[in-house]
């Protein structure tokens, strides 16, 4: 058993979606959430920068207590979980694109996956995808500027809307009927997405997911809070408040920081 909270980190404000998903399952885990956005987004970084920022969330959670680190980034798991598990040794969990769901589904044996440059030039991303594309097509489409635009609370903006009018068409064009998202941001897009896809297409986002293996894993290390009074989640930005506390309905507290 242990009090000391969950750790999660972002490029920006895009893992609180995991957040939520986290809270549902665990609410009676304090949680700290880390929101890089000074640097975000991290998509077009290269892999070794992406380690380095990695590392610097990670020991400004640890310094708080953290017993566990969630890294609520695709692009950030995909680039840094396996170093970051070799350097420290408390349990790490990360999120992928969930293309196995979908690879499994699809009827039409085209599936479209929506994430960053850095997720889809992945080592480990490409070991997942390579299983499925001998048997379907697999679209991969690189959602270059959205995440910026997410950061910026223009989420629902007409350049939005411009972009993914972009991004959609070479999915739709092969008659996709599922499409993974592979960004912790795109959640946020769901109400322009269901507006924009034909009905057929079904959205897929890891959220639940990551927040289901959160609690194994504590479950597995007899982590779990015993103590129920009081309970604190803690956000931290290096960015602007204004889209964060927007995006969390101004429920709770944040700390604007430098890290
Ligand atoms: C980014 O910072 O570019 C995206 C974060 C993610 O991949 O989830």
């Amino acid at each position: 058993m242990s009090s000391q909270p969950i750790g999660i980190f972002d490029s920006g404000i895009g893992g609180t979606s995991i957040f939520k998903e986290i809270k549902v399952l665990l609410p009676f885990e304090h949680t700290l959430y880390l929101a890089d956005s000074f640097n975000a987004p991290y998509g077009n970084k290269s892999k070794a920068e992406i380690l380095a920022l990695s590392i610097k969330n990670t020991e400004y959670l640890l310094a708080k207590q953290c017993k566990i680190i969630v890294v609520a980034c695709n692009t950030a798991t995909t680039n840094a979980i396996k170093e970051l598990r070799e350097r420290y040794d408390i349990p790490f969990v990360g999120i992928e694109p969930a293309i196995k769901p979908a690879a499994l589904s699809t009827q039409t044996k085209a599936i479209g996956i929506l994430a960053t440059k850095g997720t889809l030039s992945s080592e480990l991303f490409h070991k997942s995808a390579d299983l499925y594309s001998q048997h379907i097509k697999v679209i991969e489409q690189v959602g270059e500027g959205i995440v910026a635009l997410i950061e910026e609370g223009k989420t629902h903006s007409e350049a939005m809307r411009h972009l993914l009018r972009i991004y959609l068409k070479p999915m739709l064009d092969a008659n996709i009927d599922y499409l993974v998202l592979g960004c912790t941001h795109f959640p946020y897009l769901m109400p322009l997405l269901l507006e924009m896809l034909p009905d057929h297409v079904k959205i897929i986002d890891s959220g639940q997911a990551v927040a289901r293996q959160t609690r194994a894993v504590l479950e597995r290390h007899d982590l779990l809070n015993n103590q129920t009074a009081t309970i604190k989640n803690v956000f931290y930005t290096n960015g602007t408040t204004t889209v964060l506390e927007a995006i969390l309905n101004g429920s709770y507290a944040i700390e604007k920081v430098k890290f």
